[in-house]
């Protein structure tokens, strides 16, 4: 087990749901601590920016349309684990495939329209905290 921080966004389509509070109340009963959290309605530059990793994949163009058609909101979680633990919490990227009771199950409605993001290792969680919260000093 490791202290361990990791990316979640709330997704514009979770953000107009208004279901943020949910994210926040699962996070928190999986021990998991918010220390940072801003909202912003991405441009697609900086959608395609951050999903950079995807920009050769087919859904590219769609993924970023849809994660700059409204505001979004991004967060640091902190705690053991905290990649593994969230990314369980989300439950599969295919909302269908998601297990009953996981974040997307419950709020996802298409694989793409999913509602809300995870880093999936401690690299990318290094690189996408980086690009939302640019000079981030966590005490
Ligand atoms: P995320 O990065 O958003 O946490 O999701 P993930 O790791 O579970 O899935 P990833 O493979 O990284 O895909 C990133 C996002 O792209 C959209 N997607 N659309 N149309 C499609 O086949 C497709 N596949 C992926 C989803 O919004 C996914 O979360
Ligand atoms: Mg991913």
């Amino acid at each position: 087990m490791a202290l361990e921080r990791t990316l979640a966004i709330v997704k514009p389509d979770a953000v107009a749901r208004g279901v943020l509070g949910e994210a926040i109340v699962a996070a928190e009963r999986a021990g998991l601590r918010v220390v940072a959290i801003r909202r912003l309605h991405m441009t697609k530059r900086q959608a395609e920016g951050f999903y950079a990793v995807h920009r050769e994949r087919p859904f590219f163009d769609a993924l970023t349309s849809f994660m700059s058609e409204g505001p979004s909101v991004v967060m640091v979680l902190e705690g053991e684990d905290a990649i593994a633990t969230w990314r369980r919490l989300l439950g599969a990227t295919n909302p269908v495939e998601a297990e009953e009771g996981t974040l997307r199950k419950r709020f996802g409605t298409s694989i793409e329209r999913n509602a809300f993001h995870g880093s999936d290792a401690p690299e990318t969680a290094a690189f996408e905290i980086g690009y939302m919260f640019p000079g981030l000093d966590l005490a």
